[in-house]
């Protein structure tokens, strides 16, 4: 089974909300719908109702792995520190970095008895991304590539400073969610690739201060990234 997990785009869609099941798994409770032989899994829970350090992100992985998910396209909103994916714009992360403190971020944290530690050279399925790529180009878009996205724990927005610490890390995108759920897909061993894209400048790098696109704008974009994903995971190879 292939999915996709999401947030805006998925959430708050009627198509994928009357045909939300719920699963309970040994972590907690997760909802996803298939529709077509995709499922997809809104991470806030339907309607948007959880922040990102209330995810119960291993509740969602669990899920994937109980309802035999092989293969994943995840899709993040995120703020730009970099011109390389700049507000309004979609990319595929290669990398990342995790700051986000307050939430579960393994399956083995000691309860299991067995000591692991995952390599994450590769965080990606880069296979799957260039599949991505290709559909995003063959339908007209245009995507960045190789970002890095930096993982803060949230709720609140950052400050300029920690902004520009951010980019001399390295750090092209920023957001809340990535680094916790794609450690714990790569410890499930589910392929997964990342698609970021961008709604705002981040902290201190906007005169206006922190202004996001118009719902309207961000619901296009999450659905072109989706309908592509779509491609992506239902074309052979
Ligand atoms: N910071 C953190 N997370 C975000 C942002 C941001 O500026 N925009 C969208 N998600």
């Amino acid at each position: 089974m292939k999915a996709i997990i999401g947030g805006t785009g998925i959430d708050k869609d009627s198509r994928f909300l009357e045909k939300m099941e719920m699963i309970v798994t040994k972590y907690g409770d997760a909802y996803y719908s298939i529709i077509d032989g995709i499922l997809y899994l809104p991470r806030h829970k339907p309607g948007h109702t959880l922040p990102p350090h209330m995810i119960n992100y291993k509740a969602n992985v669990q899920a994937l792995m109980d309802l035999d998910v092989d293969e994943v396209i995840s899709i993040y909103a995120v703020g730009s520190i970099t011109r390389r994916l700049s507000p309004g714009r979609f990319g595929l992360v290669r990398d990342f970095i995790d700051l986000a403190f307050s939430r579960a971020n393994t399956f083995y944290d000691g309860s299991t008895r067995e000591v692991r530690h995952t390599p994450f050279v590769e965080p990606f399925d880069r296979k799957l991304g260039a599949r991505f790529a290709r559909n995003a180009i063959n339908s007209g878009s245009s995507l960045a590539l190789d970002c890095v996205y930096i993982t803060t724990n949230g709720p609140r927005l950052e400050t300029p400073a920690e902004i520009m610490a951010y980019r001399n890390m390295g750090a092209d995108v920023v957001g809340m969610t990535l680094g916790t759920e794609a450690a714990l897909l790569k410890e499930a061993g589910i392929r997964n690739a990342a698609v970021a894209y961008s709604i705002n400048w981040a902290a201190g790098l906007d005169a206006e201060g922190i202004s996001f696109l118009e719902d309207e704008s961000i619901e296009r974009l999450a659905r072109n990234i989706i309908n592509i994903a779509e491609k992506t995971l239902t074309a052979a190879g």
